[in-house]
């Protein structure tokens, strides 16, 4: 094993190196020989100044998230801070990759920090339902003062070295030779001569700070919490830091880092964060299998999700071939795809060069011979089988050999499709969510014929374009849309039986998701599930009429709510008349359904059904599903995901309930499937159970 820290000198010049692969973890091995690193040079007079950098490719990415929740082992990171910070020379961090977290933290605790021109610096803990743990909420304050600390601290979003520089996070920013160029700064100083004042005693940034106006800054990111503690959490510290002494203010920042990170959300968040990682690593999948090389994309349709599409792998840097049935069609696409860009510029989240140079790099065609250059092609047309066939018949003939072709449909059999071609090993299911160009989640779906190296490539091109990918296997609706139809089936129920459709939704918010299922509903389209029941022979009794008087939602400005001004829902008198002219059809007499039951008859459905899809494989694992459901649906994710929260709310518990409403109602999507059966009776975990069948 490599040794974790190594001291070098270049004559009076220390430098300690950290190495601890793959991202330099602060893990207790490498604490503990840093603490004694620390201890000697500081007290050696033949070392004039250090410089603290790291090994491989990355500066220290923080904390190590797998020892949380475990016994503390000394030293911790907040005491080799504050003997790093008691070194009278001084000391440099040399920053390369991603200096995060606790690895920021720790070069808060050098007199200097310079980094090379692509290094990211940031604290996101906030990310992992924490807040920074080892001063970073008082030191980042003082360095960039209070109103852009709170920024990067409830945001969790890292800055760039450019704009740490400009903001006195960093001192230097470097094209390259990171060490050389450190160890020769450190010189300049030690020429310079001290004293040197360490982060603590600069307090220059915080004095005559606007407290008013913070607050009002604070209380707008509140908002936006949802329920989760952290980001209240991280705004309070950096408060501390302006109105509270530096010892007091870190005290408060460990006692409160200390609860959040033994609280239910921050458990919930580290398993995304695990869990998110464990999805890249797919079966049959391993790393001999190399990815094929993605120049050039093209897209089939220029509707909803094939321009939001499109933007993602031009964002991605990837440029796109556009390919429509009309040139209305194509100009309606790429105009849509222009006003989307103009509402960043106008946000400032994009400059008009930017956006100049990402249309650049689309091109626009009807003549599907100019796909034949592309690596990849995305089809998203209609979602009729008859057509997707045809458009992969015509990819067959036209397509390089070896260009990946992928299916966006989100609910028809991939393997059906992949039949269309005489090539069914490069056709794979890469199912975007809506608003494509937003929306993180990317299901890959893998056919029967799917080659290793096709679902390489797509899992490398989700990366690229910043997607989080799970892979599924081939059924109706895949992982999510086969979960969200357990949980719809029962909305309507619920509507009939008692509630509206505000109560039902208010009930969603207040459990922490961005919104409800009939808002939910009004923003996708309640046309697109009324199509797809059509194909499937089923009827929806509240939805359907809806649909047949033109109520599709938002985009109608009409659905189960009224939208007289853009977005906002209004309840409408007229679907509450029309909900108990129903329930009276059916015999159904309405009574008052407290929040519980809401939850019992959609969220419960949703986890058996998630049950179901772990035992017919669909889903590789259940974390899977959590991914898909934080990533796809706004599951919230203090939460940890559906089957996360499961194993919470109790497995038990969950199957008496589904018994009691299967009983009740004699409806399948309440039949416990029999792993949750199992897993109630011994009392295991879905993690167990994978095992077992491992
Ligand atoms: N602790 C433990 N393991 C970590 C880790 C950490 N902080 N960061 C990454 N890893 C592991 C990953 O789980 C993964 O393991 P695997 O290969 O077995 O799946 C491996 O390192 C590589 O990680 P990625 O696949 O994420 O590699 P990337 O190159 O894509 O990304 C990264 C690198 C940007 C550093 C990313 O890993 C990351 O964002 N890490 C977490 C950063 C973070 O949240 N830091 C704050 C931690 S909390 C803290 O510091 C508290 C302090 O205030 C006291
Ligand atoms: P849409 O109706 O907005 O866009 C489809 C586009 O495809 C239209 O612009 C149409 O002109 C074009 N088109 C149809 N046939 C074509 C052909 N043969 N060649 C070239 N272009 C053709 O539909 P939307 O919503 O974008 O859906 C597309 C696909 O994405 C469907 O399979 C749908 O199930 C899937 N999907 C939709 C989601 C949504 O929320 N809308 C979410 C995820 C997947």
């Amino acid at each position: 094993m490599n040794q974790p820290v190594t001291v070098s000198r270049d004559a009076d010049i220390a430098v300690i190196t950290l190495d601890n692969p793959p991202v330099n973890a602060l893990s207790h091995r490498l604490r503990a020989p840093l603490m004694e690193a620390l201890e000697k040079l500081g007290d050696d007079a033949s070392v004039s100044a250090i410089v603290l950098t790291c090994a491989g490719r990355t500066f220290v990415a923080g904390a190590d998230i797998t020892e949380f929740g475990k016994p503390m082992q000394h030293p911790i990171l907040g005491e080799i801070i504050a003997a790093l910070e008691k070194i009278a020379k001084p000391t440099v961090a040399a920053i390369h990759g991603t200096a995060l977290g606790g690895g920021l933290e720790l070069a808060l605790g050098c007199h200097f920090r310079v980094a090379l021109r692509d290094a990211k610096l940031g604290l996101p803990e906030v990310k992992l339902g924490l807040l920074p743990g080892a001063g970073g909420t008082v030191r980042l304050p003082y360095l960039l003062g209070p109103q852009k600390a709170l920024k990067v601290i409830v945001s969790g979003t890292p800055v760039d070295a450019a704009t740490a520089l400009e903001g006195g996070l960093v001192e230097a920013v470097y094209d390259r030779d990171l060490v050389a160029n450190a160890i020769a700064f450190a010189r300049e100083r030690v020429a310079a001569g001290g004293p040197f004042r360490p982060v603590r005693d600069r307090r220059e940034k915080i004095e005559n700070t606007d407290l008013a106006r913070f607050d009002t800054e604070a209380s707008e990111l509140a908002k936006k919490a949802r329920g989760l503690e952290a980001p209240i959490a991280c705004a309070q510290a950096v408060r501390n830091a302006i109105t509270l002494p530096f010892d007091e203010a870190l005290a408060a920042e460990r006692e409160a880092f200390m609860r959040l990170v033994s609280g239910e959300q921050s458990r919930a968040q580290r398993h995304l964060f695990f869990a998110e990682r464990e999805a890249a690593k797919v079966d049959g999948v391993g790393k001999d299998i190399k990815a094929r090389e993605i120049r050039r994309a093209g897209i089939i349709g220029a509707g909803t999700m094939g321009g939001g599409i499109a933007m993602s792998f031009v964002n991605g840097g990837i440029p796109v071939t556009l390919l429509e049935m009309s040139r209305e069609a194509l100009d309606r696409g790429l105009a849509t795809i222009d006003k989307n860009y103009s509402i960043s510029v106008s946000r400032g989240s994009l400059s008009e060069d930017a956006k100049s140079q990402r249309m650049a790099l689309f091109t626009g065609t009807t003549d599907y011979a100019d796909l034949a250059g592309c690596d990849i092609i995305v089809e998203a047309v209609f979602e009729e089988m008859s057509v997707k066939k045809d458009v992969f018949g015509k990819l067959d003939k036209i397509a390089r050999p070896g260009a990946v072709l992928a299916t966006n449909t989100s609910y028809l059999d991939v393997d059906e499709i992949a039949a269309a071609t005489s090539r069914p090993q490069d056709v794979v299911g890469m199912h975007f969510f809506s608003p494509a160009n937003v929306m993180k989640l990317l299901e890959i779906v893998r056919g029967k014929h799917t080659a290793p190296d096709v679902l390489a490539t797509a899992l490398a091109v989700a990366k690229r374009i910043g997607k989080v990918p799970v892979v599924v296997g081939v059924c109706h609706g895949f992982v999510g849309n086969r979960m969200l139809a357990a949980r719809s089936e029962e909305a309507e129920s619920l509507l009939l039986e008692g509630a509206s459709p505000a109560e039902v939704d208010k009930v969603f918010t207040d459990f922490g998701w961005p919104m409800g299922p009939f808002q939910m509903g009004d923003l996708a389209g309640l046309d697109i599930g009324w199509r797809n029941r059509k194909s499937l022979g089923k009827k929806a009794i509240i939805a359907d009429p809806l649909c047949e008087q033109g109520r599709f939602g938002q985009k109608t400005g009409k659905g189960y709510y009224l939208y007289e001004n853009g977005r906002t829902p209004k309840s409408d008198p007229e679907v509450l008349k029309l909900i108990e002219e129903k329930a009276r059809e059916h015999g159904i007499e309405r009574r008052t359904i407290l929040s519980q039951e809401i939850i019992e008859r959609s969220l419960y459905p949703m986890i058996n059904e998630g049950a179901r899809i772990l035992e017919e494989g669909i889903a590789a694992r259940a974390s899977d599903i959590d991914i898909v459901w934080v990533n796809g649906y706004g599951f919230p994710i203090g939460k940890g995901g559906p089957m996360f929260w499961a194993e919470k709310e109790g497995i038990a518990k969950i199957v008496e309930r589904l018994d009691h409403w299967h009983s009740r109602t004699g409806k399948a999507v309440f039949g416990p499937a029999p792993l949750l059966r199992k897993l109630a009776a011994s009392g295991g975990s879905f993690a167990d159970a994978r095992e077992a069948a491992a």
